[in-house]
């Protein structure tokens, strides 16, 4: 049997600073992905998704735990695996002395790449980042969007068999979003595996085969977005804003998910009408839409995905 591309078992991780109390940023994370998967990792701030990444990646040994990348020990013998890998960390910067041609190429002739494919991988990955016209360009004089772009066009330009992205479309405009995905899309198809983390949910739920929300340093969810969407109860919405006073008679109609004063409830076609007609008898307003990925992380989560608190 080949092994999976990545197979993660009970990982822990608990910060121990020199001051304050111990940290768990992980409390028992197992997760696989398969080859050619292209899989997310769906959290609010701090739910612990870098964490998980750089233990993956062999940047951070974690307190328990196994990690194995295409069945090598990941934490006994790092080294075995570090060839697999490819990673874009989090707020990670191009070389500033470097232009995003330069970086491309050089990163791939350090790995062992021959000239020729070197040149051609890094055109290739300028050209899919939108990066032709600044290629020449120092990197310190690009904009944040445009470093990191070079950052994921150095890292896509490997196409090593595993990849880690950090919320790789961080500070990047739709169409750069767009052009992202379109890679990561392509890397797959060709067999590479990806393993992203995001906090954007139309990002989790365009490019991810399967994803796993996690939440204070745990995994809480694993399927596809539309599983996660069934799992609701419902295949509509209504939001009742604010629905706090009618929380109750709203509960009749199905599950109930909270978002601040919004109320949504999760339904069928055939009771909208009435649930429009309460919302109207107490001057409340109310919307219809299909249920969403933000519905399912509020029922799996309880807060929304921005809630900062
Ligand atoms: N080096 C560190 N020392 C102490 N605590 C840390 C460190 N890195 C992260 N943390 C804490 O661990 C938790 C998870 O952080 P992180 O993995 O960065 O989450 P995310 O990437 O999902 O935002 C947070 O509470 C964060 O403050
Ligand atoms: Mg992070």
């Amino acid at each position: 049997m080949t092994p999976d591309a990545l197979r993660a078992d009970s990982v822990r991780k608990t910060y121990r600073g020199r001051s304050g109390p111990a940290i768990e940023a992980l409390t028992g994370v197992s997760l696989r992905l398969s080859r050619a998967e292209r899989v997310a990792l769906l959290g609010r701030n701090g739910a612990g998704k870098t964490t998980f990444l750089r233990i993956a990646s062999t940047l951070l040994a974690p307190t328990s735990g196994e990690v194995e990348i295409f069945g090598h020990d990941a934490i006994a013998d790092p080294e075995s695996v570090r060839p697999y890998l490819a990673v874009v960390p989090q707020e990670g910067k191009p070389f500033m002395h470097l232009t995003p041609r330069e970086q491309a190429y050089t990163y791939l002739r350090a790995r062992g790449f021959t000239r020729e494919t070197s040149k051609s991988r890094t055109e290739h990955a300028l050209e899919q980042m939108g990066l032709t016209e600044v290629a020449d360009r120092l990197s310190i004089t690009l904009s944040g969007g445009q470093r990191q772009r070079t950052m994921v066009a150095t890292v896509i330009s490997t196409e090593a068999p595993l990849l880690f992205l950090d919320e790789p479309t961080i500070g990047m405009d739709p169409f750069a979003r767009r052009s992202v995905w379109d890679s990561f899309r392509e890397l797959t198809r060709k067999g590479s595996t990806i393993l992203l983390t995001t906090h954007y949910l139309d990002e989790a739920e365009a490019l991810s085969q399967r994803l796993y929300i996690i939440d204070r340093g745990r995994l809480l969810a694993e399927g596809t977005a539309d599983d996660m969407k069934r799992s609701v109860g419902g295949t509509l919405r209504v939001s009742v804003a604010p629905g706090n006073g009618v929380a109750e008679q709203l509960a009749t109609f199905g599950p109930l998910v909270r978002d601040g004063d919004t109320v949504h409830v999760i339904t069928s076609p055939g009771r909208i009408q009435e649930i429009l007609q309460l919302a109207a008898h107490s001057n409340l307003t109310a919307s219809v839409g299909p249920v969403t990925l933000e519905e399912a992380f509020l029922r799996v989560v309880g807060r929304s995905i921005n809630d900062e608190s």
